[in-house]
């Protein structure tokens, strides 16, 4: 076995590279014919994770939306939706949250070491919490979900978490799609924090594929060799 899954990233961007915008709502980026292949991306997935700001802000349910995707995963023997993956250092998570109440599939909530008996009487009913490790590390995380047979993940954000898989080199696949408007407010969250990227202008990534999605675009960057055999 892989020591740790396919790691698939995928996010929307406004023009300027903003992931969202400042306001308490989450900001609708993508287009209908786009979500409906993130739903197939998701389907084709064996865990998604999203850091705790995302669940949070947009408190997303993460499951496969298309009937026809969730029969053909259950006809497979496998859950409906792909398993839900969190990490947290504050564990200020409402366990109330669609994110851990919708769907019939397991939540993963990943938090430091002196955390988990505090996470584990506040999320215990709804998830399962994992001791991560103290600092916690994407590896750690990459290497558990692969010994929970976890061969696919896809990285749905933001954008603290998607700097993390970079700059750990620990990412395979980066789906991009570019929404036609800018955010004009530098307090919006970006897609990328600082940090040594892989990819500088010395190595520059592979770009695989560019797909104009109606008014978006998708574009596909090759990150491993794993891409191409994916
Ligand atoms: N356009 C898109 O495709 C897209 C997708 C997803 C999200 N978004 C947007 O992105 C924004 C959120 O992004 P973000 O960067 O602020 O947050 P984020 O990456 O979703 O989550 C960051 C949080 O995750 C936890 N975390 C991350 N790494 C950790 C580690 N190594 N150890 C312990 N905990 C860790 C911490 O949670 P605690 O604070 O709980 O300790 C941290 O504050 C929102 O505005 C959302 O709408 C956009």
């Amino acid at each position: 076995m892989l020591d740790r899954p396919y790691t698939l990233l995928s996010c929307a961007l406004s023009i300027a590279g903003y992931l969202g915008s400042v306001a308490p709502r989450r900001l609708a980026l993508s287009n209908d014919a786009d979500l409906d292949r993130v739903d197939a991306v998701r389907a084709s997935c064996d865990a998604i994770l999203v850091g705790a700001g995302t669940v949070r802000k947009d408190n997303p349910r993460l499951l496969v939306r298309s009937k026809a995707r969730r029969d053909e995963r259950t006809a497979r023997g496998l859950a409906p939706s792909p398993i839900r993956v969190t990490v947290t250092e504050r564990v200020e998570l409402d366990a109330r949250a669609d994110f851990f109440t919708t769907g019939d599939t397991e939540t993963l909530v990943y938090v430091a070491s002196q955390q988990v008996v505090d996470a584990g009487s506040r999320l215990g009913p709804v998830a399962t919490v994992v001791d991560g490790g103290n600092p916690i590390e994407m590896r750690t995380i990459s290497e558990d979900l692969a010994a929970r047979g976890v061969q696919r993940l896809m990285v749905e954000g933001g954008g603290k978490v998607h700097t993390q898989f970079l700059t750990d080199n620990l990412a395979d696949e980066l789906q991009l799609v570019v929404a036609p408007f800018f955010v004009g407010d530098s307090r919006a969250p970006r897609f990328v924090s600082d940090g040594l990227f892989p990819w500088n202008p010395d190595r520059r990534a592979t770009l695989a594929e560019v797909c104009q999605i109606g008014d978006v675009v998708l574009l596909r960057y090759a990150l491993s060799p794993r891409f191409w055999n994916d």
